[in-house]
């Protein structure tokens, strides 16, 4: 294993002031190849020390620094010496801290505006006197605080930009992290490593080794084990555990039978020859058909898979440890927006409780886990960086979101192994196209997820019949539904404007070559009003 470089290990903790760019500041930060990440904006200055961080960032925020409940910074963490940037809110409420005024201004600014500068300064390095940034604020610095500079101003706003270069603060009206701001990300590289003196040294590769040493130390000599899905999140930690521990980490796939055609094999494929670690296949597929058959309710449906899952994954536990060898550590996949979302994340340190989902199932008597969770301060894109730095193979590293309880919800009323033949293979065709169409638009932007790129797409099979006619004969057979989205986060989504030969394919195809199906139909709806999933 390679020596860690320590300036790996080098972060910038974000302020989060309540902006709603908080995680971009972070993501624009580890673009430039500098580890950052999130702090609520109360930490102490104690805190901020015990931390360490070689450079703090301090958010935009909603708020007006003189409202009764503004958030506030420590004004001793100006003193710790250590740089700081602020940006909007940030640059308020340094101004305030440090001895400056803020007032209240009859015009705002928002949107674009263009600021000039008629001085040298290391924050505007290698940038012309005149630029275009992005400003979004009503108040506004109406006096510097005693030693500062003013650096830039544009014709509403006098204070654009202040710093005091013996203190390395640094701060600005705009926001350099949006890409609005012609030079935003020229100024945040100049700030990180002209002023703050840092190395872009969080790269994949070196992150490859820093969190296999991290795993290491984190679980010693002990036994882990992992409930591995195939899905993106819990296949980076099976690969970074197998090259962190080996064997010593026991991948647990709960195969439900209820996950798309040659997903199974491919996983286990995966992880028996390609990765060194326990790797055990449960096959539950009958126990789970039991369970479901006549289940029509689709919360019902969830609950029983859910449930099941964990007690499939807690009997392998159990039984791994009759050899005398207990089982210390659970390894989870959870990911730095999970952790944001929970809220659990004071003093930017590891989440202690489990994803909430997974605290609904309380564990049986006398099983208990300490946590790894190596992915817990990364983004989702970073973790599919990080699964081709580990090698795992694009397939599974560009994996479209799947649920849980898997074609179960896809299945309208109940599941049936006939049904789910159907399904599994009209879902097959569906993706071998709509892979290759992605393929040709990546091809053509270089973007992944494109505009037109689909996000997720899949079939459902609804719980009808209806009348068709092949050959000389009248046919009584099922429907598909054609369901493909371009969505960036689920939350919202929009139904594919797919080319009409593409759809054509899709459709011959599936009549063709499944038996069982003499109707496709395209779900034109997006969410809102409707969600992506039927059930
Ligand atoms: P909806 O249908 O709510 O789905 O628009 C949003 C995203 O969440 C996925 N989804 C689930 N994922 N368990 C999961 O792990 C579930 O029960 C579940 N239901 C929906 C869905 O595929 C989409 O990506």
């Amino acid at each position: 294993m390679g020596q860690v470089d320590p300036q790996v290990r080098q972060k910038v903790l974000v302020f989060d002031f309540g902006a709603q760019y908080g995680q971009l500041i972070a993501r624009r930060v580890r673009d430039l190849h500098v580890y950052s990440e999130i702090v609520p904006c109360d930490l102490t200055a104690d805190e901020v020390r015990a931390l360490a961080p070689a450079a703090l960032i301090l958010s935009g925020g909603p708020a007006s620094v003189y409202a009764e409940d503004a958030p506030n910074i420590d004004p001793a963490i100006f003193e710790l010496g250590i740089p700081v940037l602020g940006f909007c809110y940030g640059h308020q409420v340094t101004a305030v801290a440090l001895g400056g005024e803020v007032g209240h201004s009859e015009v705002g600014e928002y949107g674009p505006a263009t600021i000039e500068r008629d001085r040298e300064s290391a924050l505007f390095n290698s940038t012309p006197l005149k630029q275009t940034v992005w400003m979004s604020h009503r108040d506004a610095v109406a006096r510097v605080p005693e030693g500062f500079t003013v650096t830039a101003s544009t014709s509403v706003c006098p204070v654009a930009a202040m710093e005091n270069p013996e203190r390395r603060i640094y701060t600005t009206q705009f926001h350099p992290e949006v890409r609005h701001t012609e030079f935003g990300q020229q100024l945040l590289s100049n700030f990180l490593f002209d002023i703050c003196g840092l190395e872009p040294t969080w790269t994949m590769d070196n992150l490859v080794e820093t969190m296999t040493a991290d795993f290491c130390a984190q679980v010693g000599g002990n036994r882990v084990i992992l409930a591995l899905s195939g899905g993106v999140d819990s296949s980076v930690v099976a690969a970074l555990g197998a090259r962190a521990v080996g064997k010593q980490m026991t991948c647990v796939f709960i195969n439900h039978g209820l996950l798309r055609k040659g997903e199974p094999e491919q996983v286990e494929e995966v992880f028996t020859k390609q990765f060194d670690v326990d790797f055990i296949h449960v096959h539950a597929e009958e126990r789970y058909a039991a369970l479901l058959a006549g289940v029509t309710e689709p919360e019902q449906k969830r609950r029983i898979i859910g449930t099941q899952f964990w007690k499939e994954f807690f009997a392998v536990a159990q039984r791994l440890e009759q050899d005398g060898r207990p089982v210390k550590y659970l390894a989870q996949g959870t990911i730095y927006p999970d952790i944001i979302e929970s809220g659990a994340r004071k003093t930017g340190g590891k989440a202690s409780t489990i994803k909430s989902h997974h605290n609904l199932i309380p564990f049986p008597e006398g099983v208990s886990f300490d946590l790894v969770e190596p992915l817990d301060h990364f983004f989702k894109d970073e973790v599919r960086e990080l699964g081709l730095a580990l090698g795992l193979p694009e397939a599974i590293v560009y994996r479209q979101p799947f649920p849980g309880p898997g074609l179960a919800i896809r299945i309208i009323g109940a599941v049936s192994p006939e049904k789910l033949g159907i399904l599994k293979n009209a879902d097959a065709i569906v993706r071998e196209e709509l892979d290759e169409y992605n393929q040709r638009l990546f091809e053509q932007t270089g973007e992944r997820n494109s505009e037109h790129s689909c996000w997720q797409y899949f079939c459902v099979l609804p719980d009808i019949k209806s009348v068709g006619v092949m050959g000389d004969e009248r046919t009584y057979a099922r429907p598909v539904i054609l369901r493909a989205v371009e969505s960036s986060d689920a939350m919202t989504a929009d139904w594919a404007r797919l080319p009409y030969e593409v759809l054509a394919r899709i459709s011959g195809r599936i009549v063709a070559e499944v038996p069982g199906v003499n109707r496709v139909a395209y779900d034109i709806t997006s969410k809102p009003p409707a969600t992506i999933e039927w059930e």
